[in-house]
């Protein structure tokens, strides 16, 4: 069966959006990321009517959900590229349309700029000082939280998330949980704390939106009762 790559393209960060459609026809048990590394590999890439192509612009560096730099909308949803597999996209349709993560600037086809993720960690102090302590208990929800790759899925999906207000969403909170798993006390830990409060609480709405869209399956809500509860118990 022939693949429409319906691609979201713009050639710089001011410029204006275009799609531009792309042909495929082959092994269907293979990622949007070897799809795009396919299409940029051929010599002459030319979109399905013809017409010469730029090479396509992307991000990725483990094509193994490990680093997160992939995070782009396929199909309407925020996914990683190395993780979302054409015979599940192409269930209804044949064409599969490929976008740029929303929320964040661009800075050319499917690469954007998400510094703010990082700047965002800064700013709510997310490293641990002194030594880590974790009890038997602490575990496995250490591990839950670990598997964060801070792709930007969840804030894309996150209704109050923009790169201005400083709401970190799900990945702020997620990564407080880890924080707060490890810092069993002192100021360090009441400033991640108050830090939950002002980029995370303060602000969330509850909807759970990145709950659904998260590649690492994290269970967001129980980082969320975890970082409350240890309020109170602290
Ligand atoms: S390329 Fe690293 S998560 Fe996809």
């Amino acid at each position: 069966m022939k693949i429409l790559l319906k691609l979201r393209r713009q050639e710089n960060p001011t410029a204006k959006p275009y799609f531009q459609t792309f042909a495929y026809e082959g092994n269907n048990n293979i990622s949007v990321a070897n799809l795009l590394n396919i299409l940029n590999s051929r010599e002459n890439l030319t979109d399905v009517s013809g017409k010469k192509a730029a090479k396509i612009s992307w991000e990725c560096s483990c094509i193994e959900k490990k680093c997160g730099a992939c995070a782009m909308v396929i199909n309407h949803k925020p996914r990683l590229a190395c993780d979302s597999f054409l015979e599940d996209l192409i269930s209804e349709s044949n064409e599969i349309i490929v976008e740029p993560l929303r929320k964040f600037p661009k800075v050319r086809d499917l690469r954007v700029d998400r510094r703010s993720i990082f700047t965002g960690m800064n700013e709510m102090k997310m490293w641990i000082e002194g030594d880590a302590v974790l009890n038997d208990d602490d575990y496995s929800s250490h591990y839950l939280s670990s598997r964060c790759i801070m792709c930007g899925c969840c804030l894309e999906a996150c209704p109050n998330f923009n790169t201005e207000n400083g709401f970190m969403g799900a990945v702020g909170i997620v990564t407080a949980s880890k924080i707060i798993n490890q810092n069993k006390e002192g100021s360090h830990r009441k400033e991640v704390e108050k830090n939950a409060i002002e980029h995370f609480f303060s602000s969330c709405d509850q909807t759970m939106a990145c709950y659904n869209v998260c590649p690492m399956e994290i269970p967001i809500d129980d980082m969320l009762v975890r970082v409350s509860k240890g309020f109170v118990t602290s």
